[in-house]
């Protein structure tokens, strides 16, 4: 089945084939970095699927389409039975990622997740230098861990994209990001900012760059990518709160893409679980099937009909389909509003203040998870 057919009714909504999962196998990670995504109460170790679970889960999401797989965490190769789960992805058809923090791979690890049939290998960077880069992510020695596993990824064969999450205190280093990514032999970056959800949000005024800051970046990779045609890919994204449209968040609610958090629980985004109200189906439970055409969750905000003005009426409305719901609902008070970013939005101008507020005065410390501690790199 194409990704792109539609696979059936779901009470009136219909829906299309997802393209994508994305797997958090576990919320343990080694490092604490102050713009992590996941949820403050994050899932314990003795909530996590098992290996059986998550080999059958992967072959349902073949069946229903999927094609890509990412595999990510916290730090996904905490999970022993790792090598298991991309053999069973291989064996499924699905195109396997491993999106990685890299300090806990040894070469011997990576060559096995290979053989057991591993596509790709994103490996995420703090910053283009040790100190930065070490002391932002709580981890020493964890930056020239990342630069060797990265050299052991392209010895071994696979293709490697380095994500480097955009911020305030790295943003005028993108030059040397792209270079990192260059000289390390990526096919891909991906420099996105830093989305406000999870922990993220606690260090939003910390975390927030200037409105100069962004356009200067904006340019910098413009030049980059002339430069670096048919070298590096660079995908990058700007903050939402300089923008006047909004993304479509995840493709559209409900429309590509299926996460499902380390204890089974399949969530259409990756914040979902901040709107309060949603009632969220386990693949324990139930079968993923029935749960992308219709769980409460994913039909909420499926399609057009939940939409308000001036998302209702609006020519864009199947482009960005209303933007991002959770942001919509952090920032308006209601997940069915426009997503803040809009300019048609009521809230924008409070929404673009905000951020030059923010960004306007000295960055506050960070906050973190955990207190730092000295750890080793394996
Ligand atoms: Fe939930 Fe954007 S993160 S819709």
């Amino acid at each position: 089945m194409s990704a792109g057919a539609h696979i059936g009714e779901a009470k009136s909504v219909r829906a299309p084939a997802p393209i994508g999962l994305l797997a958090e196998l576990t919320h343990r990670c080694p490092l604490q970095c102050p713009y992590c995504s996941n949820p403050l109460a994050l899932e314990g170790v003795a909530s996590e699927l098992p290996t059986q679970t998550w080999i059958d889960v992967l072959a349902q999401a073949a069946r229903l389409g999927v094609l890509q797989l990412h595999l990510s965490g916290g730090e996904p190769t905490v999970r022993r039975d790792l090598e298991q789960i991309v053999m069973a992805a291989a064996k499924a058809g699905l195109y396997s990622n491993l999106i990685t923090a890299a300090v806990l791979l040894t070469r011997e690890r990576l060559q096995a997740l290979a053989e057991a049939g591993l596509d790709h290998v994103q490996i995420s960077i703090q910053a283009p230098d040790p100190g930065n880069a070490d002391g932002v992510a709580h981890y020493p020695g964890g930056h020239a861990k990342k630069l060797q596993v990265a050299d052991w990824v392209r010895e071994i064969g696979l293709p490697l994209t380095i994500n480097a999450p955009l911020y305030r205190q790295n943003l005028d280093s993108l030059p040397a990001i792209i270079e990192l990514a260059e000289r390390v032999g990526a096919q891909r970056l991906e420099v996105a900012h830093v989305q406000y959800y999870g922990w993220a949000l606690q260090n939003r005024s910390a975390l927030m760059p200037t409105r100069d800051q962004v356009m200067r970046s904006a340019d910098v990779v413009a030049q980059a990518r002339e430069r670096l045609k048919g070298v590096l890919v660079i995908d990058f994204v700007a903050p939402d709160y300089y923008a006047s449209r909004p993304k479509p968040c995840m493709g559209g609610w409900g429309r590509g893409i299926i996460n499902i958090t380390p204890s089974g629980k399949v969530l259409p985004c990756h914040a979902a679980e901040s709107i309060p109200g949603l009632m969220f189906d386990n693949v324990r439970e139930r079968p993923l099937r029935e749960i992308w055409l219709a769980s409460d969750a994913f039909q909420k905000f499926r399609g057009l009909q939940w939409m308000r003005e001036s998302c209702r009426s609006c020519a864009y409305r199947e482009i960005d389909w209303g933007g991002c719901r959770c942001q919509a609902l952090a920032f308006t008070g209601a997940a069915e509003n426009a997503d803040p970013a809009c300019a048609k939005s009521a809230h924008h101008n409070a929404f673009t203040r905000l951020a030059e507020t923010e960004s306007s005065g000295a960055s506050p410390p960070f906050v973190y998870r955990r207190p730092a501690k000295k750890r080793t790199v394996a």
